[in-house]
């Protein structure tokens, strides 16, 4: 087998949600990503949590355990594979690491980091090591989103003009909501300009970091179409509005789609497009889909879906969110302030509140 894989961040065996919505072991699905690659072993699993380490592996064919990243990457000189799954106050310093023992494929967990100075800092050492960065935004892979990019971009709807993404449940933009930002993105198929929001910030966290209680996010891309991404309690489910000039998409985060073409697309190319195809590992597909993608980008030095520098744009925005609602302004990007994080965006806003 070519390639040898490690996770950290394995996860708890069973997922152990809590009422904050945080720990839902995404190390499992990774898992089991490398476990279906015919050209992957996954060689070793690191948590602080040596249990959740030692259950990760069992369920995997025996890889070795750490109880530290350090560990195994001083155990495991010949990785070429690591996925980062623990929560994002910790990807900067975890890819780093990985960076600099000499691997040279890492999966980053979305969102990439919370400040923009941990993503510079990121790439930069990705860079000049030659190595590939990766931040997992599996949607991508999912239908009915890779099908509405392609009927968005053959140009049966006409021009895009605005792409909306809502999602509700008390979710935040920088968990659940980086999906919907990203799915912004790859449907426009365009970088933003700039980024306005409002947000209340009332002193939640959530994986170790600031949340919104709720927020109105408009992105401003470049070629002219509008990004906008809702999140808080009054918001109802979760999906993604495609509004564009000669007719709309609807696209909900459980695979659901409706498109709607005064044009009248014959219904049996919208099938074409749209139709599920289902996997024998359901929601997880994609995930195996993106591990697929990561390989076969590095073998043949092509760009992925998921790019270092894709979720470098999503962050950035998210990012910039928190901050133009804290200043209260319009933010052209890319940001000049990169060192502020999530904390000491809300800060500011608290301070502007008085
Ligand atoms: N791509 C997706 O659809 C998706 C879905 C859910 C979560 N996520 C992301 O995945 C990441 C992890 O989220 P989760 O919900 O799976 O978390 P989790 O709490 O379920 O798992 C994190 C694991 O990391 C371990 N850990 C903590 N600190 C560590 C350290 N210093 N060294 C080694 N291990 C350590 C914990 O013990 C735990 O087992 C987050 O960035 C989250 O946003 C992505």
């Amino acid at each position: 087998v070519p390639y040898r894989a490690a996770i950290v961040g394995a996860g708890a065996p069973v997922a152990r949600t809590n009422a904050n919505l945080e720990g839902f072991s995404i190390g499992k699905a990774h898992a089991l990503a490398y476990r279906e690659h015919p050209d992957v072993e996954l060689a070793a699993v690191a948590d602080i949590r040596i249990e959740n380490a030692r259950a990760l592996a069992e369920e995997n064919g025996g890889a070795q355990v750490y109880a530290s990243l350090s560990e195994m990457l001083e155990n495991e000189p010949a990785l070429d594979l690591l996925s980062v799954c623990t929560w994002p106050t910790l990807h900067c310093e975890m890819v780093l690491a990985a960076i600099d023992a000499g691997v040279r494929m890492i999966i980053c967990e979305k969102p990439m980091a919370v400040s923009l100075a941990e993503i510079d800092r990121m790439k930069e050492a990705a860079d000049s090591a030659g190595a590939r960065l990766f931040v997992n935004h599996q949607r991508r892979y999912a239908q009915p989103f890779r099908g509405a990019k392609r009927l968005l971009a053959d140009g049966h709807l006409g021009d895009i003009l605005r792409v909306e993404g809502y999602i509700g449940g008390g979710w935040d933009l920088m968990s659940w909501g980086s999906h919907w930002v990203d799915m912004a993105r790859y449907l426009a198929d365009d970088e933003a300009a700039w980024v306005f929001a409002a947000a209340q910030m009332s002193g939640k966290r959530r994986y170790g970091h600031s949340i919104e209680d709720r927020m109105l996010l408009q992105i401003g891309f470049s070629r002219g179409c509008l990004g906008l991404v809702h999140t808080g309690d009054h918001v109802g489910g979760a999906g993604i509005l495609v509004t564009c000039s000669e007719g709309s998409l609807r696209l909900s985060a459980d695979g659901a789609a409706q498109v709607a073409a005064p044009r009248s697309l014959p219904e049996h190319l919208v099938d074409d497009y749209l139709r599920e195809v289902p996997s024998r590992h359901g929601d997880l597909g994609p995930f195996l889909d993106a591990v697929a993608d990561v390989i076969a980008a590095y073998e043949d030095g092509r760009p992925s879906l998921i790019d270092a520098d894709s979720g470098h744009a999503d962050t950035e925005i998210m990012l910039a969110a928190y901050q133009s609602a804290a200043r209260r302004a319009v933010l052209r990007l890319p940001l000049s302030d990169r060192s502020t994080d999530l904390d000491e965006a809300r800060e500011s806003q608290v301070r502007a509140e008085g």
